[in-house]
């Protein structure tokens, strides 16, 4: 476990929002089998959760800057300092009564990354990491899997919907990679699905059309974990371009490779 000050301020701040989510998500499974169903209710879910987060984390930390998915980017006098929040990822598991969501949070120092944390707290599962420090899960130190041959591998992605994103792109990409891989996943919640690669349960991931709050932390778990995480086209521009490649060094390769291909 990383016992540093950011870590600890993260983990606070997240186990409060956690509360107040697990309600909540309590009420949506009732409010499933209403007609109305439970919409509304859980976008109000997700703005209590970034009201949480907001308050504990300025508490701790009055001049850091935010970017925040409801309240968008509101600068602090350290502007060089910022959290990177999703109060709630996997909305749409949420809102179906799928235990399956977390909350996200950055620290993003100068543009970079610095430590991140991914927390569903349905499972109670808190994975957290650092530059230089590691990436764990409670008192376990993560590493990812090791394999290096893609057709044992499971491999998570994010599939666009409602008209956002290039159906017809991914269409194509599933084709190739379908082909290739033991196994194909969505979990609908791209910041547990690098928390999972990080973890090792999945072999690699890609998604686009992300934003920085799903990506932020997860891409320094996959890092710490000993993974390797670039944007769709191989460079480090992964928050610029909302996109994402990750896995072992190995599979991330072959990853990307096979994306291009198709
Ligand atoms: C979404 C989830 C999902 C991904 C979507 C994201 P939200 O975030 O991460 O897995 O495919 O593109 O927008 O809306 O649940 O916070
Ligand atoms: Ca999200
Ligand atoms: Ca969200």
């Amino acid at each position: 476990m990383i016992r540093s000050p950011i870590i600890t301020v993260m983990e606070q701040a997240a186990r409060k929002a956690g509360r107040t989510l697990v309600r909540d998500f309590g009420e949506v499974e009732h409010l499933q089998v209403s007609l109305k169903g439970p919409a509304n209710f859980v976008s109000a879910a997700d703005r209590r959760a970034e009201e949480t987060l907001h308050a504990e984390l300025s508490r701790a930390r009055p001049d850091f800057s935010f970017l925040m998915e409801e309240r968008g980017a509101v600068s602090g006098k350290d502007a060089s300092n910022a959290w990177v929040v999703d109060p709630l990822d996997g909305t749409t598991n949420f809102l179906h009564g799928i235990p399956l969501f977390a909350i996200s949070i950055a620290h993003v120092k100068d543009g970079v990354p610095n430590a991140g944390l991914v927390f569903n707290p349905v499972t109670d599962e808190l994975f957290v990491a650092e530059r230089g420090k590691g990436a764990f899960l409670h008192n376990r130190r993560l590493r990812v899997a090791a394999r290096r041959d893609l057709a044992n591998c499971v491999v998570t992605c994010g599939i666009p919907h409602r008209g956002r994103g290039d159906l017809a792109l991914f269409r194509k990409e599933l084709a190739v990679i379908q082909n290739q891989v033991a196994g194909l996943r969505r979990t609908g919640a791209a910041a547990l699905d690098l928390a999972w690669v990080a973890a090792g349960r999945f072999d690699a991931f890609w998604e686009r059309n992300l934003s920085s709050w799903d990506l932020a932390a997860g891409i320094v778990l996959v890092r710490e974990a000993g993974g390797f995480a670039t944007d769709i086209d191989g460079g480090d521009a992964i928050l610029d371009k909302g996109s994402v490649v990750a896995g072992n060094e190995e599979i991330q390769r072959a990853l990307l490779a096979l994306l291009k291909s198709a």
